[in-house]
């Protein structure tokens, strides 16, 4: 393996977003800042355009991701893996984890994964690639949906759709989301992306891991880009806490995040697919998970094959993007 920035989308799910389904390849920027009521001829739209996106985001982040030995070693053996997806929309990311984790991992047998999202429309879709989703050998895949969408409107709603939640994760994902929520005064003045992190990252396994991504652009009427304010978030909880959470990812993170006040970042990916070839992703991301585990992967690894075979991993760089 390497550290990979482009993914083919599979013939399989070519075939079946834009053969049978009917997706639309059509980016339409203005239109795409929020979702939860987006009618079903929008959501072929998303499909067709934005879900290859998130597809090879996560595909790709996970497969740079178990370039560290550390990390893959940690989770080489497992059978079952547990993943949750909040804000899931047609799913791109849990698409792209499920191949990257099945290729990856010679033991696994089972995925159980709850996702959440507000979209009916967008759930169905889901719902229905996951009736074909390829798997290779027996390996199960058991989804866990709400037909009708969970719409959350405040921090209370938050924290009932936490208490669905009765297992701890191996993945939890949030991509391309919380821009919404920000652009809504969901939280009031809270920062977004802490609040969130403050619910889910307690739900993280031992070697659990949360990758938090969003778009890179700025906020509407502000000076503000939504990579400073995840950043800023980022850091302020695993500042405040207990010293209990540590970025994984970038590493640079890892080591300055207690004195950082939030800088931008950006990571570029491409995808090619049946309707567009080098289709271009632009988002920004942490890799959390509990400060042990961080401690295990990162700094025993980072002197020796890490910074041997990752030319980006150089703490001196204020980010490794
Ligand atoms: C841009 S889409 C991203 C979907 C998917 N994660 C992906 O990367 O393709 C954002 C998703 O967030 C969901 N969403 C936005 N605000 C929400 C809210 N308040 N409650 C639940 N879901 C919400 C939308 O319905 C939409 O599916």
């Amino acid at each position: 393996m390497s550290i990979l920035k482009h993914k083919d989308l599979p013939k399989w799910l070519d075939k079946i977003i834009y053969n049978d389904f009917k997706a639309i390849f059509e980016p339409h920027p203005q239109d795409v800042v929020y979702n939860p009521d987006q009618p079903y001829e929008f959501v072929k739209i998303y499909l067709g355009t934005y879900f290859p996106r998130s597809y090879a985001e996560s595909f790709c982040i996970v497969n740079n991701l178990f370039e560290n030995s550390n990390y893959l070693s940690s989770i080489y053996t497992l059978e079952e893996i547990n993943i949750l997806d909040f804000c899931c929309g047609t799913g791109g990311e849990i698409i792209g984890l499920i191949d990257i984790l099945q290729s990856e991992l010679p033991n696994l047998k089972r995925i159980n994964i709850d996702a959440f999202d507000a979209n009916p429309d967008a759930i169905r879709f889901l719902y229905h690639l996951m009736e074909s989703v390829v798997t290779s050998g027996n390996i199960v895949v058991d989804i866990n949906l709400n037909p009708q969408g969970i719409f959350v409107s405040s921090e209370q709603e938050l924290s009932d759709l936490v208490n669905l939640t009765n297992v701890q994760y191996h993945f939890i994902v949030s991509f391309k989301a919380l821009n919404e929520f920000i652009q809504h005064g969901t939280f009031k003045n809270k920062n977004t992306y802490s609040l969130i992190s403050s619910y889910f990252l307690p739900l993280l396994s031992d070697v659990g891991v949360f990758i938090l991504s969003d778009v890179a652009t700025k906020l509407n009427n502000s000076e503000r880009y939504y990579p400073q304010i995840l950043n800023d978030g980022i850091n302020s909880i695993i500042n405040s806490g207990k010293n209990e959470f540590k970025t994984l990812y970038p590493y640079s993170c890892y080591f300055n995040e207690m004195t950082c006040n939030g800088c931008y970042m950006q990571d570029v990916f491409t995808v090619s697919h049946s309707k567009k070839m080098n289709d271009v992703s632009k988002v920004a991301y942490r890799i959390i998970c509990r400060k042990r585990f961080a401690d295990a992967i990162v700094a025993s690894d980072f002197n020796q094959s890490c910074r041997k075979n990752n030319p980006l991993a150089d703490k001196n760089l204020p980010y490794n993007y």
